[in-house]
């Protein structure tokens, strides 16, 4: 790091913290009138993943069969293809259709590591206007227990706010 002056030190950084109530005015603005839901995804993802410096990998999982996920747009480095309902943390939040909130990966059972740099982990189920399940979104950090409840309500707001829609 010679010749950066240590104010700019990666450590010296300001944090980048995501303003969920800010993020998700911009996705609604963003998202208007639109109903692909391929469209919407890509539009959520990339949103996500430019507001916080937690989030190592931001992507959605489609359900494309019966107890089947196949990954949709995401934001990253390489994600698994195709997970069933019944492994991964994916998996358990579909299975459930319920917030997955992993502090640490090591200790969840069934926990498919796509990248060996997950630390923690938050997954939430995507459901439409009439409750169908859609997918589930993945957020992978490096960092260990990065996610709280307040990532698991803003999350679960901008998700229902865009797929709910009647
Ligand atoms: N870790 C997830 C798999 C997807 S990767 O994180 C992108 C899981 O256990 O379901």
């Amino acid at each position: 790091m010679q010749g950066l002056a240590p104010a700019m030190a990666p450590w010296h950084m300001p944090r980048m913290r995501i303003d969920y109530a800010e993020t998700a005015r911009t996705i609604a603005a963003l998202t208007r009138g639109e109903t692909d839901t391929v469209a919407l995804m890509a539009t959520v993802v990339c949103e996500l993943h430019h507001a916080d410096d937690r989030f190592d990998w931001t992507g959605f999982y489609r359900v494309t069969g019966p107890e089947t996920l196949k990954i949709g747009p995401y934001q990253g480095g390489h994600g698994c293809l195709v997970i069933p309902f019944s492994r991964g943390v994916c998996g358990a939040a579909a299975r459930w259709r319920e917030v997955q909130l992993v502090a640490d990966v090591d200790v969840f059972p069934g926990h498919i590591a796509c990248s060996s740099s997950t630390r923690s982990e938050v997954v939430l189920p995507v459901q439409d206007g009439a409750g169908r399940l859609l997918g589930v979104l993945d957020i992978d950090s490096d960092r260990p227990a990065a996610f709280s409840q307040v990532d698991s309500t803003g999350l679960s707001a901008i998700l229902s706010d865009v797929f709910g829609r009647p």
